[in-house]
């Protein structure tokens, strides 16, 4: 059979050496730990899965949603946007609830990117906006990233014809992999470029609000004029521990927006009704649960800083996002081959930086979402293999 092309591009999943040796470490009966993978290991709160309850028992939502949600949703995605930030929204125009934000993140292109159209991106970055990009017919340019920049893209660098042929730069702050954050100061630059340029920001902020020591992180749409050139996509997955529940919404420039929900309503039928509920609770009832759950992540951060410095890498500890994003020890180059060790000797599996680009080399992504009993284990055994005692 032949497959399309788009298919056939697909990157190789770099994660597949470490999967290997995931897979023989189980068979010889080691107790491997994932530090790999960002979903959070705590529930979703009790009083949501109640109203999920209680909604699925109501014949009204049993029946095929409408792709651009119910208007409540939507009206509630307003309220929180203006509570937490400050930014009011016209739910008819401004606001599309998602089915997951990598949902819309995936289909955005397919609304601004003809082929031959760039999509910049960043380096380390989230892989879907580059193959969602793919999908749609166009060429990526990536923004390389440094530590010495904070992980922020140099917008000034951008070649010019790169920046003509351009139709979005993918902005992801609070940032995976990296844990960088971006104050508005750089949002007021990027929409400045993006006005300049004629290009369309999307902004990720999937991790809005998992933050510690009292960082407060912002929505794009807090700068002037940045609803002319910007669309956000805002996710209740990491927020709410609600990964599993596939509840997300993008916001902001109503071209955008409509465009988007034009290509969903061609695509999918929308959110089950009853998790739209659940969602509405969630916005307009927040409780303490976001603050609880930064609190239990915040511990786990501590934690992990204190092992990987005693392991010799290098790195400032993240004031958002579920990562640790960690500079290998001197001498080291290949991430995958400290992770490839790592797991071989302690069990312990980490996610190579190179996976996320090829800026990310030299450096390894912890993730926060493992419950206490099995970090510490883990981080036990990373403590004996800094100190070249048997870890397993
Ligand atoms: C940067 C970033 N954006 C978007 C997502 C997708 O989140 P969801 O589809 O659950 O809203 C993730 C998930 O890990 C992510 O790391």
């Amino acid at each position: 059979m032949r497959l399309a092309q788009r298919v056939e591009q697909l990157p190789p999943y770099l994660f597949a050496r470490i999967s290997e040796m995931i897979a023989r470490k189980r068979a010889e009966g080691v107790d491997v730990i994932s530090l790999g993978i960002g979903d959070p290991d705590l529930p979703t709160p009790d009083y949501l899965l109640d109203c999920l309850a209680d909604a699925s028992r109501d014949p009204a939502n049993h029946r095929y949603p409408e792709s651009d949600g119910l208007p409540e949703f939507r009206e509630a995605i307003a309220r929180w946007y203006e509570r937490r930030h400050g930014v009011t929204l016209d739910p008819g125009r401004e606001v599309v609830p998602l089915i997951g934000s990598k949902e819309g993140i995936g289909h955005l292109p397919l609304c601004l990117i003809d082929p031959g159209d760039v999509s910049l991106i960043t380096d380390p970055g989230y892989p879907v906006y580059e193959i969602g990009t793919m999908f749609a017919g166009g060429e990526t340019v990536k923004l390389p990233l440094s530590e010495e920049d904070g992980w922020l893209p140099r917008l000034d660098d951008i070649p010019e014809d790169a920046a003509r042929r351009a139709r979005i730069l993918w902005l992801n702050y609070p940032n995976n992999p990296t844990g960088a954050v971006a104050d508005l100061g750089f949002f007021e630059r990027a929409v400045a470029w993006a006005c300049e340029h004629d290009v369309v920001i999307a902004h990720d902020l999937a991790y809005a609000d998992v933050t510690y020591d009292g960082y407060v992180a912002h929505s794009i749409l807090e700068v002037d004029g940045a609803r002319d050139v910007a669309i956000e996509f805002n996710s209740l997955s990491k927020s709410f521990n609600m990964t599993g529940w596939r509840v997300a919404m993008a916001v902001g420039n109503a071209q955008v927006v409509n465009a988007l929900t034009r290509v969903k309503t061609n695509l999918d039928s929308g959110i089950p009704q009853a998790i739209q509920r659940m969602a509405i609770a969630a916005l307009d009832d927040p409780r303490e649960s976001i603050a609880s759950h930064n609190a239990v992540y915040q511990q786990r951060r501590d934690r992990v800083v204190e092992v990987l410095r005693e392991l010799g890498l290098h790195l400032d500890p993240p004031q958002a996002s579920l990562y640790v994003w960690a500079r290998l020890p001197e001498g080291e180059r290949s991430s995958g081959d400290f992770a490839a060790r790592l797991v071989e000797q302690t069990g312990v599996v980490v996610t190579p930086g190179a996976s996320y680009g090829e800026a990310g080399e030299g450096y390894i992504r912890i993730s926060l979402t493992v419950p206490d009993e099995r970090l510490e284990d883990a981080l036990r055994r990373l403590s004996a293999f800094a100190k070249g005692e048997r870890a397993l």
